[in-house]
């Protein structure tokens, strides 16, 4: 089950601690923003208002295409936003770049997300749900294995971020796997595999939105969807209770710690994404632990999406 690692100044001399903590399955806690972050620009966020599409999660910043999805608002208060969302994940880089040096040097830079809703009582279809325990995957862009790390910052003046976490990955994964939720095939080389994946990087080079999906993605997938779905074991899983207070921070891998968000509202988050090969124990990430769990491979070297 995740520890609490609280994070203040003076930090760890050593600095793969923090790392270290990080791949146990624990989570960093910092008690207050460990960057600058002017009150104006809260400010703005708190007044921030998210488009009605149905499926929209968050306020999205890409900051690759330097974009941003799903805000309401007139183009100027857009462009202060993406300001303020850029700003928040250059600082996060920025701090984290220092703080988690063994990745710095290989992660990417995923999106940044802004959560102006409260999450309790939220209407959402059960696989989007965030109050039902999960580890992340994305269902749209697969990752062969590299790691999702997240930062957040609850950004409410005065209620907290109620979180609550249970067994990480590995145990799910020994649970359930090969069982409820059967492993994929290794990728195979016989003609129709080969045509098979042709085809999809044809279609995708074409235009169409297809996600190349690895057996690790399909397998990440099908556990968030099992676990959403299991009324039992959201019912009776052993559970650890969290307060994010306001204006503090967090980090963990939420594809491995299993972790639901109970409450809350205004939270910003930027996502890395780690390739295995910068992780300090390989042998204990999800990809590994499938692989030695089920005997097969789970990559496609052809369909790689490298980071
Ligand atoms: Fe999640």
């Amino acid at each position: 089950m995740a520890e609490k690692i609280v994070v203040e100044i003076p930090y760890e001399k050593d600095l793969n601690r923090y790392c270290r903590e990080l791949e146990k399955g624990n989570i960093l806690f910092f008690p207050s923003i460990p960057f600058s972050f002017p009150q104006e620009e809260i400010d703005f966020l708190l007044k921030q208002r998210q488009s009605k599409a149905k499926g929209r999660k968050n306020i999205a910043y890409k900051p690759q295409a330097d974009r941003i999805s799903n805000h309401e608002g007139d183009p100027e208060s857009e462009q202060r936003l993406k300001e303020i969302l850029r700003a928040y994940s250059e600082r996060t880089t920025r701090f984290l770049t220092g703080l988690l040096e063994p990745y710095s040097k290989e992660w990417k830079l995923d999106y940044t997300s802004f959560r102006p809703y409260q999450e309790k009582g939220r209407d959402l279809r059960l696989r989007a749900r965030n109050d039902l325990l999960h580890v992340d995957s994305f269902p749209t862009r697969p990752l062969h294995g590299n790691r999702i790390l997240r930062f957040f910052t609850n950004i409410n003046p005065t209620m907290s971020r109620d979180w609550i976490t249970s067994e990480p990955f590995g145990s799910l994964a020994e649970k359930f796997g090969g069982k409820e939720v059967s492993f994929p095939k290794s990728v195979g080389y016989s003609l129709y595999d080969r045509i098979e994946r042709k085809m999809k990087l044809l279609l995708r080079s074409s235009g169409v939105k297809l996600p190349l999906r690895s057996p690790y993605d399909a397998f990440m997938l099908k556990l968030h969807n099992f676990l959403k779905e299991n009324v039992d074991f959201q019912k009776n899983c052993r559970k650890n209770y969290w307060q994010f207070p306001p204006h503090s921070c967090w980090a963990v891998f939420t594809d491995q710690v299993s972790h639901a968000a109970l409450a809350g509202q205004y939270a910003l988050e930027q996502t890395f994404l780690i390739p295995v090969s910068a992780l300090l124990y390989p042998e204990q990430s999800p990809l590994c632990v499938l692989e030695r769990l089920s005997g097969r491979s789970m990559l496609d070297p052809a369909l790689r999406y490298t980071p």
